[in-house]
């Protein structure tokens, strides 16, 4: 399991904090009484929670102690816990189980959201985001950077466990358990100052599986100047000098 610096997470707060808000938006839920928020990191997508229904029970859960320390300096009227989301089980106890950027990390995803859907309550909802990996250029150009001659003796590639299905996949695990199914994408343009941000956004996450398993400083560098190569031919500066760095995430909002 990858070690998660909150602070180097944080950087981009914005960037990563949004896609909750606009998952938050769009689930069909009044005043849902218990929440849970799986993967909640730092606890930012859980404080967006927090704001839409601010009468709700909530809670936190995150498998990384320091993920959920920082966490637990954001807000003390939020239940913060240590735990998997892969041996979590509270049946019927929440009306929404929310998941934002984390179920990516988790292998089978067919098995995991059928099970995470019928664990919400009758009528409850259960909605995830995770980025779209199986269309998102500049991940799939750390897999090619890692799979060419230079690289490709550290046997980088093995490393990368991360999971995202098309959405059509989704559909055809949840449409038949699902009273009301919404799937939809986005893609964020993050305007960045330079190609360098960009491997920074990408360092505290998805990259930190490759870089880990790099023996040296000095060749984890020489990967990042690699990537920044690619970047800079796949991202060309716009007129004004940033960088406008594509990101496409996958919704689900599926109603029990
Ligand atoms: C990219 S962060 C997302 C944080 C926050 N939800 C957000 O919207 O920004 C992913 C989080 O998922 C957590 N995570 C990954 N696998 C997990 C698992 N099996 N069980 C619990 N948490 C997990 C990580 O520890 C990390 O804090």
């Amino acid at each position: 399991m990858i070690a998660w610096d909150s602070q180097l997470y944080l950087r981009y707060e914005q960037e990563r904090t949004q896609p909750s808000v606009d998952l938050a938006w769009r689930i069909p839920l009044e005043s849902p009484q218990q929440i849970i928020d799986l993967g909640c990191g730092p606890g930012n997508s859980t404080q967006v929670l927090r704001q839409r229904w601010p009468d709700a029970q909530l809670v936190g859960l995150d498998s990384s102690p320091a993920m959920i320390e920082r966490a637990g300096q954001s807000s003390n009227d939020i239940e913060w816990r240590v735990g998997d989301i892969q041996s979590w089980s509270e049946p019927d106890r929440f009306d929404l189980i929310f998941a934002n950027a984390s179920l990516h990390w988790i292998a089978d995803h067919e098995t995991l959201t059928r099970r995470l859907i019928a664990m919400t309550k009758p009528a409850g909802v259960f909605a995830f985001q995770i980025p779209a990996l199986y269309n998102q250029p500049a991940s799939q150009a750390v897999n090619e950077l890692a799979q060419s001659r230079r690289w490709q003796p550290y046997r980088l590639q093995e490393r990368y466990t991360l999971r995202a299905h098309e959405p059509i996949r989704y559909y055809d695990w949840l449409a038949p358990i699902s009273r009301d199914l919404q799937i939809w994408e986005t893609v964020y343009f993050h305007e960045m100052e330079n190609h360098q941000k960009i491997i920074e956004f990408y360092s505290s996450t998805g990259l930190k599986l490759y870089l880990e398993g790099l023996p040296s400083d000095e060749l984890r560098d020489r990967f990042k100047s690699d990537l920044q190569e690619s970047y800079r031919n796949l991202f060309p500066p716009q007129i004004n000098g940033k960088v406008l760095f594509p990101f496409r995430r996958l919704f689900v909002v599926a109603a029990r």
